[in-house]
């Protein structure tokens, strides 16, 4: 059996959710966060102690600057960082730590990938492919790039399930305009898993450059970039149990050791003179300035906290909370799920026309429930779905039925209200 990082293997799973739940101050009784329920992890999750402590850590016993100070305490901060680089590399199977690249979030790896991939690389009647689900964060970096090479977004379309139409994919690549897909493994608004595997390796049949954004991906099942195969991945750390202000953008070698710097600094160079510069080798290329030093060290923890709990166990809570959310929801009248395709996780989203999702949203807070409403930076999917946006209960590994038996309550009571 998966062991459950600091607590037991064995038990009910209840009771394994208890002693993950154990390991966050935030849900301590005292100095936490005074009794929320916490149903917004699809914007952020809370952080477990370990990763705290590993902050906390390099704030407290090693501030030092990396990779140039020649004394022990920079000598440590340096080895902290790359250590978090390869364990990131190993928790996505790549095969060399300097595919690794430390971004602020999976917005900046996006906005990475389109501006120094995209812009030497797209021309005039060139095609941007992705799905109708993607969070704007890799929509808009697309577009900028469309508006400055003359190419073009193109959107595969999807059922009002929420499933994406693979076969009009494979025709719109097949008219070989194509150049890049783009897209989302896992919808932030509703919790759809997109067809990734198989549309990436049509893709890459045809030559054409992909791009995975795996930020609700991470934290709910192992990824591995040498199986998927793509050309680039990205996440959030703080999706995944860790820090805000640190992410990581995963590249092939090739594709990265031929790409531009994104801003130029120090630590991204090779030589420095008036007349002109010459630049490191990734991942160096692309970390110019400072980076978030503790951030990476603090991803580095939430990467072992969470390999130490077992993706069997992610899986099996995540299971456990999903179908218990649907329960708990169908005892409600007045709303409608919106996104009910196969395989969904982690989020479920759902829309009522009696009461509008900011006033479910608002009553819920004042009985101390977090979830988020509105378009969750997903607006074409609105638009596509034709409603202004949702109520989203997003769900992590501290998340207890018993928590989702609370919303149910104050759900049903908000819809008396509101209805
Ligand atoms: C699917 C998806 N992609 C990208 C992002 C952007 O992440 P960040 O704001 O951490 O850069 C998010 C954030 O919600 C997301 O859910």
């Amino acid at each position: 059996m998966t062991s459950v990082a600091g607590g037991s293997a064995t038990g009910s799973l209840d009771s394994q959710i208890q002693s993950i739940r154990a390991q966050f101050p935030f849900f301590d009784e005292e100095g936490g966060s005074g009794g929320w329920i916490y149903l917004d992890n699809a914007a952020t999750t809370q952080k477990p102690k370990a990763v705290l402590d590993a902050l906390m850590g390099y704030y407290t016993r090693y501030t030092s600057n990396i990779h140039r100070g020649l004394y022990e305490l920079s000598e440590h901060a340096t080895e902290s960082y790359e250590a978090a680089r390869t364990k990131v590399a190993r928790f996505l199977g790549a095969a060399d730590p300097d595919e690794v690249v430390f971004v602020r979030g999976a917005t900046e790896g996006i906005n990475l990938i389109a501006s120094s991939w995209g812009r030497f690389h797209l021309k005039p009647g060139d095609e941007v492919l992705m799905s109708q689900l993607e969070h704007h964060a890799n929509i808009v970096p697309w577009q900028m790039l469309c508006a400055a090479t003359g190419a073009k977004l193109r959107v595969i379309p999807m059922d009002d399930a929420g499933n994406t139409d693979v076969d009009a994919a494979l025709e719109i690549m097949n008219r070989g305009r194509v150049k890049v897909l783009s897209m989302m493994w896992v919808s932030n608004a509703l919790g759809v898993r997109l067809p990734v595997e198989g549309l990436v390796r049509e893709a890459r049949k045809r030559g054409i450059f992909t791009l995975v954004d795996g930020a609700q991906a991470v934290s709910h099942f192992p990824v591995n970039v040498a199986a998927l195969d793509c050309d680039a991945f990205v996440f959030s750390g703080h999706k995944l149990y860790g820090p805000t202000g640190i992410g990581v953008l995963w590249a092939r070698s090739s594709v990265l050791n031929a790409m531009p710097p994104y801003q130029g600094g120090g630590d991204m160079i090779r030589k420095v003179s008036f007349d002109g510069s010459t630049f490191a080798a990734p991942p160096a290329r692309f970390e110019a300035g400072t980076p978030h030093i503790a951030g990476a060290i603090g991803l580095g923890a939430a990467v072992d906290w969470l390999t130490g709990v077992g993706f069997d166990r992610v899986r099996e809570i995540d299971a456990a909370l999903y179908e218990h959310c649907l329960r708990v929801l169908s005892d409600i009248p007045g709303i409608r799920r919106i996104g009910t395709s196969d395989g969904q996780l982690g989020a479920v989203s759902f829309y009522s026309d009696v009461a509008h999702p900011s006033d479910i949203a608002s009553v819920l807070s004042v009985d101390r429930i977090a979830v988020r409403t509105g378009h969750h930076c997903a607006q074409p999917l609105m638009d596509r779905l034709g409603i202004p946006g949702t109520v989203r209960i997003s769900m992590a590994l501290y998340n207890s039925r018993a928590d989702l038996d609370r919303l149910g309550k104050s759900l049903a009571n908000a819809m008396r209200m509101l209805g």
